[in-house]
């Protein structure tokens, strides 16, 4: 076999174009899991489904007044009103005086930061 070289060589010439520029990037591959998205929250995707579930026992339209202690977070606009105060954040973030939801877990921390990126763009109605 004296063209061996030769053919080792055109073989590595032609395998090069092929692995040489190709590499992984581990975030495209495996994206984290735990990544947090914080960007574009809406209220109907992100917020109302939250507080249908964890905050509406309490503090639905027809049971606030009895025993959500007066704070209506049924509905955006009531909602926005108590973004716009300063209540909500801290209530879920457990910073502030009252820590919500009473009696139950905090949320996880992704569902406080989009809460809060969504609170900070003004709590609109999107
Ligand atoms: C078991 C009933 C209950 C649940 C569930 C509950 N709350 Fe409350 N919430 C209350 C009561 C009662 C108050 C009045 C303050 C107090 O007595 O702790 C209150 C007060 C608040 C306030 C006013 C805080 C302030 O600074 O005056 C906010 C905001 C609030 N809740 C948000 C929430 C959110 C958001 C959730 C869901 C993640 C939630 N709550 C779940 C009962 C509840």
């Amino acid at each position: 076999m004296k063209h061996l070289p030769i053919l080792c060589l055109l073989a590595g010439l032609f395998a090069l174009p092929l692995t040489g520029c190709y590499y992984d990037n581990e975030e495209d591959l495996y994206p984290d899991p735990n990544a947090c998205d914080t960007t574009d929250i809406s209220y109907v995707t992100h917020i109302a489904p939250v507080l249908s579930v964890q905050c509406f026992s309490c503090h639905a339209q027809d049971v606030y007044n009895d025993i959500g202690g007066g704070i209506n977070l049924d509905g955006h606009a009531n909602v926005n009103t108590v973004a716009q105060n300063n209540q909500l954040y801290p209530a879920i973030a457990h910073t502030g005086d009252f820590q919500m939801p009473k009696g139950g877990a905090k949320l996880p921390d992704c569902t406080i930061a989009q809460f809060k990126s969504w609170i900070d763009a003004g709590a609109p109605n999107n």
